[in-house]
């Protein structure tokens, strides 16, 4: 099982909208995918509540439950956890980093979330952690100089993900509707945009190795192990609602509150 968190100390950069996404085109490519949402606002449960699909488990876990969550998730044979993080520092974002094999920090082109950026680059490296940046919002043409000025400032921080993503309404729509992109308008752009990250999310783990992440190396498979078992191909939703049991029952001692996704319709008109 590998972790994935978006992370970084700017809210509006897009770690819901991206968390999202790539898990939804993750799950699509055959992982098995369970989304823990660590930011009180709780976004993605709400996302979760608006989406007919049961396919991809979301809970909300305070940051004290975290590894104990994870491992009953890789008991449950999930196979990619993608944590969604707060804007600001504090215990939850430090959590999720201290958690992941591979820290996303997206960035809109712009300074301050530049800046942000670099603040949070220094606390996952504080952590130990692995990191890669990803420039989301760019302008669809992608031609401008702003985009380029902060494509380099974020290689230059140490690696930029493929592709640049840009600024698309296939995103907000999707994220209204409890969708990701590739469910939304599978033939678009923003869909490829997130397949293409998917892939460069999983070299980039590939390519990082297994590091245990320290509280949760006991539950931890060897690194050989957990790169060559293939995804079971088998996801039906009885299995993400287990897992997300599980999850729950980790958290129960100290979970103030759980709400379970609703089944609401809600499609994608015409
Ligand atoms: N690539 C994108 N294209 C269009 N809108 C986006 C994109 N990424 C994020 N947004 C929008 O930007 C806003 C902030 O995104 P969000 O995912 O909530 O950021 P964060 O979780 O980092 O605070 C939301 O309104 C979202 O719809
Ligand atoms: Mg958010």
């Amino acid at each position: 099982m590998r972790t994935i968190a978006f992370v970084t100390q700017k809210g509006g950069a897009g770690k819901s909208t991206l968390a999202s996404s790539v898990a939804v085109a993750a799950q699509a490519a055959g992982e098995r995918v369970f989304i823990i949402d660590v930011d009180p606002l709780q976004t993605l449960v709400k996302w979760a509540s608006s989406r007919e699909a049961s396919n991809i488990g979301v809970e909300y876990m305070p940051a004290s439950k975290l590894a104990k969550a994870l491992a009953a998730l890789e008991k449950k044979g999930v196979s990619l956890v993608v944590i969604d993080a707060p804007g600001h520092a504090g215990e939850e974002a430090a959590a999720a980093m201290r958690v992941a094999d591979l820290c996303i920090i997206p960035a809109r082109p712009n300074a301050f979330d530049l800046w942000a950026s670099e603040k949070t680059r220094a606390q996952v490296k504080d952590e130990g952690r692995d990191y890669a940046f990803l420039l989301n919002q760019c302008p669809p043409s992608q031609q401008s100089a702003r985009v380029e000025l902060g494509a380099k400032a974020l290689q230059a921080m140490g690696g930029l993900l493929a592709p640049l993503v840009s600024s698309r309404v296939d995103y907000q729509e999707a994220a209204r509707l409890g969708l990701g992109v590739c469910e939304y308008n599978p033939d678009g752009i923003a869909a490829k945009e997130m397949k293409e990250l998917w892939s460069s999310i999983k070299r980039r783990l590939k390519r990082a190795g297994a590091k245990p992440a320290p509280e949760k190396a006991s539950a931890e498979k060897p690194a050989a192990a957990a790169h060559s078992a293939p995804a079971p191909k088998a996801r039906p939703a009885a299995k993400a609602e287990a897992a997300k049991a599980d999850v729950a029952v980790a958290g129960k001692a100290e979970v103030e509150e759980k709400k379970g996704p609703g089944k609401k319709s809600a499609r994608k008109a015409a």
